[in-house]
């Protein structure tokens, strides 16, 4: 029987409609909880930290999460020796044994009192909202259980080496753990590095990786900002990288792996300037939905967010102003509330830069723009906002967060629309509105993209279902949550190997 990951309805032990449940969570949401962090056990070498500082909630400055240190940069050279030396005994453990301790991993998330820490930390330290935590999590205890049956599949019988794991601060847990039980699946040694500003889920999340089995010394945790990312990819004796972020860092490390002469491995993902294609036979109020959910859904921080609207003229008045009016429905506060559909953006450089690209923007084009609810003093909000642009040409960059840019287009300029679209240079996520089976197709022929989403939103891919990701300056691929994933983390592809 097929294997379902992801189940929609299942919100893991958590019955978010029951008072009691939510009480619960509620009060253990806001004790001021400052997380104990013990540095000694990131890394199974003793290596110099700086002295430690705060993580601040960035829907709250007041509210601090917990402590940090990061590593010197010049360190890392001890733990990837570390590494190094770990990795002829790991590869001999059995595929079934790794799988095992992946399995026992997810079901240690899956613990309800484990699971509401893990919400708390996504929602205070991340600003997500609550239905973006439970899914978040979900989808880490999917990527877990995925590669584990993945792993045994397949039983690849060679793995790359010491693979150096970098993600985001935009999926603190669920790339993260995708990143790092992929490649522990296949057998490699795993350096992981988080974005900064998410640390202390990370460091929670590898502390119940060796409760589960995983041994120190193949899974080591270095936490860092600055060069320690750069030390870590250009020291020459590592065999691979996971990457997501953005592309032009992704950009610099594949110049660092293509210098050497021995090929490492690089898995990047990174950016893209996401669609959505809405003709005149389109359901207005299923693309209103869409349309919110798409693009400020998690305050439009992923990279599968809608960007740019594209609606054809004829229906353009009607739907744009169903959607500003849902737009003004939308309650911007503290993500730690029920009501909450947008939070806070990451930290003050990611809203200054949204704010210099919105401003900007103020000055050309017609908007509407969404009030915040909070008032808390240093908080990191930006007002969801959607811009009415003349054409695509208005549009340079990538905008990470909630802004939506709105372009009309007549019938008979859709693939001259297409190609200004493939034209910015990304091909990630993309979405169709039609009721007609031959503008799909003309779409999806013509349109360059990892995941097109037809008749629905074009977020949250689901595991083993939708494999997620792009190439061009979206990636690399293979797409993570699929069946190729594990074989560019192995270096022997047995021909007979099932797909
Ligand atoms: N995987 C996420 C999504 O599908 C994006 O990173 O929304």
């Amino acid at each position: 029987p097929r294997r379902i990951y992801g189940e929609r309805d299942n919100s893991y032990g958590l019955d978010l409609s029951n008072e009691h449940t939510l009480a619960q969570l509620q009060a253990h949401m806001q004790s001021a909880c400052n997380i104990e962090f013990d540095i000694a056990s990131l890394t199974a070498v003793a290596v110099n930290h700086q002295s430690p500082h705060s993580v601040l909630n960035p829907s709250d400055h007041r509210d601090v999460v917990g402590q940090v240190s990061f590593i010197d940069a010049g360190s890392v050279g001890e733990v990837i020796s570390t590494s190094i030396a770990a990795q002829n005994t790991w590869q001999q453990v059995p595929a079934a044994t790794r799988a095992a301790m992946l399995r026992r991993f997810a079901d240690l998330m899956e613990e309800p009192s484990r699971m509401a820490l893990l919400m708390m930390i996504t929602v205070r330290e991340a600003g997500k909202t609550l239905p973006n935590a439970i899914a978040e999590i979900r989808e880490a205890i999917d990527f877990c259980r995925y590669y584990a049956d993945e792993t045994e599949r397949l039983n690849l019988s060679t793995p790359v080496g010491t693979v150096v794991a970098i993600s985001p601060w935009n999926f603190p847990l669920a790339i993260f753990v995708g990143e790092v039980v992929s490649a522990l699946a296949t057998g490699n040694t795993v350096v992981a590095k988080p974005a900064e500003q998410t640390s202390l889920i990370a460091h929670l999340a590898v502390s119940w990786l060796y409760e589960a089995g995983v041994p120190t010394d193949v899974l080591q945790l270095v936490l860092g900002a600055g060069d320690v990312g750069a030390a870590l990819t250009s020291d020459n004796r590592i065999n691979g990288v996971i990457f997501t972020g953005s592309t032009e860092v992704a950009k610099r490390i594949n110049s660092l792996l293509a210098a050497r002469d021995d090929n490492p491995v690089l898995i990047a993902e990174t950016g893209g300037m996401n669609a959505m294609i809405v003709d005149s036979t389109a359901l207005p109020e299923q693309v209103c939905l869409d349309v919110l959910s798409s693009a400020f859904d998690s305050a439009g921080q992923r990279c599968s967010a809608l960007r740019i609207l594209c609606i054809q003229e004829d229906i353009a008045d009607h739907v744009v102003e169903m959607i500003k009016g849902a737009m003004d429905e939308l309650v911007v506060d503290n993500p730690a509330f029920l009501a909450t559909d947008v939070g806070p953006v990451i930290d003050a450089e990611a809203q200054e830069n949204l704010l210099s690209h919105i401003n900007t923007l103020k000055q050309i084009a017609p908007y509407h723009e969404v009030a915040i609810k909070s008032d808390a003093p240093n908080a990191t909000f930006v007002a969801p906002i959607l811009f009415e642009l003349k054409d695509l040409s208005q549009l340079k960059k990538e905008v990470f967060g909630p802004v939506l840019h709105v372009v009309r287009f007549a019938a008979h300029e859709l693939n001259d629309l297409i190609d200004q679209i493939n034209k910015k240079g990304y091909a990630l996520t993309h979405g169709i509105h039609s009721r007609i089976d031959s503008t799909i197709e003309q779409i999806t022929d013509r349109i360059e993209a990892g995941n097109v989403y037809i008749n629905r939103n074009i977020v949250g891919a689901v595991v083993g279902v939708q494999p997620f990701g792009g190439h061009a300056m979206s990636g690399t691929g293979p797409k993570a949550g699929g069946p190729f994933y594990l074989q560019r983390l192995s270096r022997i592809h047995r021909w007979d190997t099932p797909v």
